[in-house]
């Protein structure tokens, strides 16, 4: 089971057994919930589908779209001039993924107790990530002035006034594939704009008002676990399997869309055939490997995911015209970090910092970092994989600081003009 799998990366070997008696019986209330969610959504959801058949028969996809979103960049910057006593709202951001992304989010709904080294490098004590500092999420939100995004479950501490964090560790974007897979995060969503709607009509101050929730940036980074689970398979049959991940994700943009979101930022997935986790599966002999140890057959499977994500974003796209739809490719900065690993000061870019059994990959899946058998790195040693599947702090602030360039998405333009850019529908 993925979601098993993935906690697996997040919490001891011995606890994912107990736990997984306990996913059962969540999965249970979770299937009840989503069915009923769906009752009360789908109608809305469906209208807004019919609804882009229309739009779709506007021409021009991608060109249009970027004077489009040029033309909604001059508009803000007249906006500003002409109310200048407006107060600036801040920025806004909810985002949909797996640990990738999760800023706490798996320990809080789980009641997992994530312990040091996790969150060793910056915050000096465990925060729920699963990285020895912070996420590539993290540092876009630093990029935008913004503090770090309270995770959706966390019940305690939480500021939702910059959004709000659906990411769960081990997410899936297939239904049922895992507790808090992509549907379910949209529900979430969908519970938190409702409930916020109701209170703004009541007179209440909610932290996101409707301005924000229809200027927000609407961020989705999910896919790893799903290809995942797949990537044992022969290589056409993994192919076989990704569009429909594809599709979860491309569904979850059309319903939020049809829910007033018009900022969409996606990213891809990485390098997986680089992560040690997967360097660890025993093989027959080394004849997938490439020139820089990575798994090839893994990799395509990450760079067919990402060129069909992309080709989604490009459809849909095309059909929202009044929308900006920006896919980001973080395959090409992971495996940047590998290839090109010397210039950042890496010296074992294949092995993990936080995990067991020492060089090539200090990977194993029995034996995990938090684990009592952990062998762990010196604090000073620059490291790419933390922990065999998820990053270092400083790994990802290479990977951010590329991503925030904005040459890595298409159309090529930077989170922060998204920010500025206005949207000219009224939600
Ligand atoms: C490594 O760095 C060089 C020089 O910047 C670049 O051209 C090349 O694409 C990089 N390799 C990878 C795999 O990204």
């Amino acid at each position: 089971m993925t979601s098993g799998g993935a906690l697996a990366n997040g919490g001891g070997g011995g606890k994912v057994r107990l736990l997984r008696v306990q996913y059962y019986v969540v999965l249970g209330c979770v299937a009840a919930v989503v069915l009923f969610a769906c009752l009360k959504y789908t109608p809305a959801a469906a209208v807004a589908a019919v609804g882009y058949g229309f739009w779709g028969g506007a021409v021009g996809g991608q060109q249009q779209h970027a004077a489009g979103l040029a033309a909604a960049a001059a508009a803000a910057t007249t906006d500003t001039s002409s109310s200048t006593t407006a107060r600036r709202s801040p920025v806004v951001i909810f985002n949909f993924g797996d640990s990738n992304s999760d800023t706490g989010g798996m320990a809080a709904a789980m009641g997992l107790r994530i312990a040091l080294p996790e969150g060793r490098t910056y915050f000096r004590r465990p925060t729920g990530r699963l990285s020895d500092g912070r996420l590539v999420i993290d540092f876009i939100c630093e990029s935008l002035n913004m503090p770090h995004l309270s995770p959706y479950m966390k019940s305690l501490g939480s500021d939702f006034s910059n959004g709000v964090n659906f990411a769960i560790g081990g997410s899936t974007a297939t239904p049922g594939g895992s507790t808090f897979s992509l549907d379910v995060q949209l529900h979430q969503f969908l519970f938190f704009r409702t409930r916020s709607i109701e209170l703004i009509n009541q007179g209440v101050r909610t932290p996101i008002d409707r301005d924000g929730f229809r200027n927000a940036i609407y961020m989705i980074d999910i896919g790893q676990n799903d290809l995942s689970a797949y990537l044992h398979l022969p290589y056409d049959q993994v192919l076989a399997k990704i569009p429909e991940i594809v599709a979860h994700i491309k569904f979850t943009i059309e319903a939020l869309y049809g829910h007033g979101a018009r900022k969409f930022w996606v990213h891809g997935t990485g390098a997986l055939g680089c992560l040690p986790q997967k360097l660890s599966i025993p093989r027959d002999d080394d004849t997938d490997l490439d020139g820089n140890g990575c798994l090839r057959t893994y990799n395509a499977a990450a760079r067919a995911f990402n060129e069909q994500l992309a080709a989604a974003c490009r459809r849909v796209r095309q059909r929202m015209a009044d929308a900006a739809v920006v896919f980001t490719d973080v395959y090409r900065p992971k495996y940047d970090l590998v290839a090109n690993h010397t210039r950042y000061g890496v010296e074992h870019p294949l092995m993990a910092c936080c995990g067991n059994g020492g060089p090539p990959h200090n990977y194993n899946h029995f034996k995990m970092c938090m684990s009592a058998e952990m062998e762990l790195c010196d604090m000073d040693a620059r490291f790419v994989s933390w922990d065999g599947v998820h990053y270092t702090e400083a790994a990802n602030a290479i990977v951010a600081e590329k991503i925030l360039t904005g040459e890595y998405s298409t159309p090529p333009v930077r989170i922060a003009s998204l920010v500025d850019s206005t949207v000219s529908n009224d939600g």
